[in-house]
């Protein structure tokens, strides 16, 4: 399977490396290159370097390293270093980086079986949502879904926690968002909850939303209490108006020949230490929740609570709209059977 792209991917990894100047692969061992040998392999994510997800990875890449005696390491490049997501998971299908951390919303634009879990209601918590992502017979299928066709492995996934809108004003209810611009992620599934929340979606990487708030090209924007504070979002739209609509997913993402790569026993302890890493993760998440409510009131935010039944009601004929296919059923099912 893909065997034919493997020199090609490893050579172009080398260019990719050679190009960013990256000292930490003078070793010559890239990834791609196959036959077990190991490699220093490069992962991009879009938080910062305080953000759970940068400290759980970090923590991977040292286990992986301990693990495999150092034949395998990973270099967690934060801030969108690499480029924002959607960049990112080209570059992973193209072997020019070897891992990324990606929100749903990119993969189902790959494959739209995705949209399940990115759909309001999927999840009702944070383990209800690890317990479904991590079910192999759930999501076996659906993880290797894109291996043939962008040569991109899923391996599980960290939670977003909830999401809320914030902006300069409080929100209480649908009406409260008319005429307002507020940034979604690409997806058509999130544009389309927005619109149905009362708001005007404008879809946008990650890292522009700080400028775009900042220069009132957007009203509000929508994201968990980590990033509205990580991000530094809560000094431009200061009110986080608790809609709740939805628990978010990302997911870990690799290139397909450096998994296949890897000799059974490196990558045993690679899958062992991504275990270790999410679950660490989930452990954080709480915690740096309420450390993010904390700083960004002591920095002037504030946070409301909202109309929860009609932001219900507006979001509920998501699902008949969005989850056309049965396969996207069946995924939404299992998610819901799961639900304690
Ligand atoms: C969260 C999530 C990111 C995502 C971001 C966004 O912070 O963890 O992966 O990119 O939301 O809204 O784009």
């Amino acid at each position: 399977m893909k065997k034919h792209t493997l020199a090609l991917t490893a050579a172009f990894s080398v260019l990719a490396l050679a190009a960013c100047g990256n000292g930490s692969d003078s070793s010559g061992s890239t990834a791609g290159g196959g036959g077990g040998g190991g490699a220093d392999m490069r992962l991009a994510l879009n938080q910062t370097e305080e953000h759970p997800s940068f400290i759980a990875l970090d923590n991977f890449g040292q286990k992986l390293a301990e693990d495999t005696d150092d034949r395998y390491s990973i270099e967690v490049y934060p801030n969108e270093e690499l480029g924002a997501q959607a960049e990112a998971l080209q570059y992973v299908g193209d072997g020019s980086v070897d891992l990324a951390i990606v929100s749903g919303t990119q993969l189902e634009n790959l494959n739209a079986d995705f949209a399940a879990f990115n759909m309001p209601g999927a999840f009702d918590s944070v383990e209800h949502q690890m317990e479904v992502i991590h079910d192999e017979e759930i999501v076996g299928d659906l993880y290797t879904s894109l291996e043939e066709s962008n040569n991109v492995t899923v391996l599980g996934g960290f939670t977003q926690g909830t999401r809320s809108i914030y902006s300069d004003k409080e929100i209480r209810t649908p009406e409260d968002m008319a005429g307002m611009k507020i940034r979604v992620q690409e997806s058509p599934l999130h544009i389309g909850m927005i619109e149905a929340m009362g708001g005007s979606a404008t879809p946008m990487a990650f890292g522009e939303v700080y400028t775009a708030l900042q220069s009132g090209v957007l009203d509000g924007a929508e994201n968990n209490e980590v990033s509205f504070f990580t991000q530094k979002h809560f000094e431009v739209a200061p009110v986080y108006s608790r809609t709740n609509h939805l628990v978010g997913l990302d997911y870990l993402i690799i290139n397909t020949d450096v998994l296949e790569g890897m000799s059974e026993e490196d990558r045993q302890a690679f899958l062992d230490a991504w275990t270790t890493a999410h679950e660490e993760h989930t452990q954080l998440w709480a915690e740096a929740t309420d450390k993010a409510i904390a700083d960004a009131e002591a920095g002037g935010a504030t946070f409301v609570d909202v109309d929860a039944e009609a932001f219900a009601g507006a979001i509920a004929p998501l699902q008949e709209e969005f989850l056309t296919t049965d396969s996207q059923k069946a995924l939404f099912d299992a998610a819901r059977a799961a639900a304690k």
